[in-house]
C-alpha cells in the first residue's frame, strides 16, 4: 500500500492576528501552527492527535487548501496547492480530496434531500456520467439504503447524519480523504461501524486517509502513522505501534495516560 509522497508540507505555520481592544491596545498575535513538516505517502492512513487547541484543525485545513499559510508550503501530488486560487484553478484538488468534520448536522443543508446532498459534488465538479448510480453506489459504500436519497437530514440520527456526510465527501471518489474529528461526536457501536467504513475504502479502493482525533482507539485501529502536535508544533511522529506503545516525547505518554493502549501483540 505505500507509494509515493501525494502531500507534503515544509515549515507550514499559521499566525492570526485578534483584533485589539482598543484602538491603542497591541494586537496579540496567536501561533496556530508552527513550522509543520509533513509527509503523507499514497494509500498510508496518517492519525493526527493532540490536545484541543493544538493546531490539529489549522494543520488539515492547510494542507486542503481551505486555508493560507502565514509561511511555508503545501503541495499535493507534487502540486503547490495556493489557497487564494479561484475555484477553478482549485478544481483539481477539489476533486483529488474530500473532507469530513466532526459535527454531521451541520456540514448538511435541512432543505435539500439525501440524494441531493450527497450528489451535490459531482455536479459541483462536473463529473459527468450515471450520477443517481453514483449517489445510490457510495450510500451502499456507508451503509446506507438507496431508498434514504428522497429523505431529509433531521430524519436521521447522529450516526446516519455522518455516514450520509462521509457519503457526501467521497462521492467523487477522492484520492485522499481528510477527517478532522469525523468519529467523536458518535456513540461507541456507531464509530466501530464508520471505522469498518473507513478502513474499507482504505483497502478497496486505495484511498489515503488524514484523520484528526483525540480518540487514540480511532488511531490504533485505522491509522499506520501517527503526528503528534503541541502548541502548533510537532512533538513526535512515526509508526502507530511505536508511538503508541513506546512514546518518546512526555507530551505524548500523557496524553495517551488519558486512554489504555491495547498492546496488539498480547
Ligand atoms: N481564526 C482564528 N483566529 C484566532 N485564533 C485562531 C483561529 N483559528 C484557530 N486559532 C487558534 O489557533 C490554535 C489552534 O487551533 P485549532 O487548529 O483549531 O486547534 P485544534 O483543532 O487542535 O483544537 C488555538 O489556539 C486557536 O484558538
Ligand atoms: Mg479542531
Amino acid at each position: 500500500m505505500s507509494g509515493g509522497i501525494v502531500v507534503a508540507a515544509r515549515g507550514l505555520t499559521r499566525r492570526h492576528r485578534e483584533r485589539a481592544s482598543t484602538p491603542w491596545a497591541p494586537r496579540r498575535v496567536t501561533t496556530a501552527l508552527e513550522d509543520v513538516d509533513l509527509d503523507v505517502r499514497a494509500g498510508s492512513a496518517v492519525g493526527i492527535i493532540g490536545e484541543s487547541g493544538s493546531g490539529k484543525s489549522t494543520l488539515v485545513r492547510l494542507l486542503l487548501g481551505l486555508d493560507t499559510p502565514t509561511a511555508g508550503t503545501v503541495e499535493v501530488d507534487g502540486r503547490p496547492v495556493d489557497a487564494r486560487a479561484s475555484a477553478r484553478e482549485l478544481h483539481w484538488l477539489r476533486r483529488r480530496t474530500g473532507i469530513v468534520f466532526q459535527d454531521p448536522y451541520a456540514s448538511l443543508d435541512p432543505r435539500m434531500s439525501v440524494g441531493r446532498i450527497v450528489g451535490e459534488p459531482l455536479w459541483a465538479l462536473g463529473i459527468e456520467g450515471d450520477r443517481r448510480e453514483r449517489v445510490r453506489a457510495v450510500l451502499g459504500d456507508v451503509g446506507l439504503e438507496a431508498d434514504v436519497a428522497e429523505r431529509y437530514p433531521h430524519e436521521f440520527s447522529g450516526g446516519q447524519r455522518q455516514r450520509i456526510a462521509l457519503a457526501r465527501a467521497i462521492v467523487h471518489r477522492p484520492g485522499i480523504l481528510v477527517g478532522d474529528e469525523p468519529l467523536s461526536a458518535l456513540d461507541v457501536t456507531v464509530r466501530a461501524q464508520i471505522l469498518d467504513v473507513l478502513r474499507t475504502l482504505r483497502e478497496r479502493d486505495g484511498m489515503t486517509l488524514v484523520m484528526v482525533s483525540h480518540d487514540i482507539g480511532v488511531v490504533q485501529n485505522l491509522c499506520d502513522e501517527v503526528v503528534v502536535v503541541k502548541d502548533g508544533r510537532v512533538v513526535e511522529e512515526g509508526p502507530t505501534e511505536k508511538v503508541l506503545l513506546q512514546p518518546q516525547a512526555a507530551y505524548t505518554r500523557r496524553l495517551l495516560a488519558a486512554v489504555p493502549v491495547i498492546d496488539p501483540g498480547v
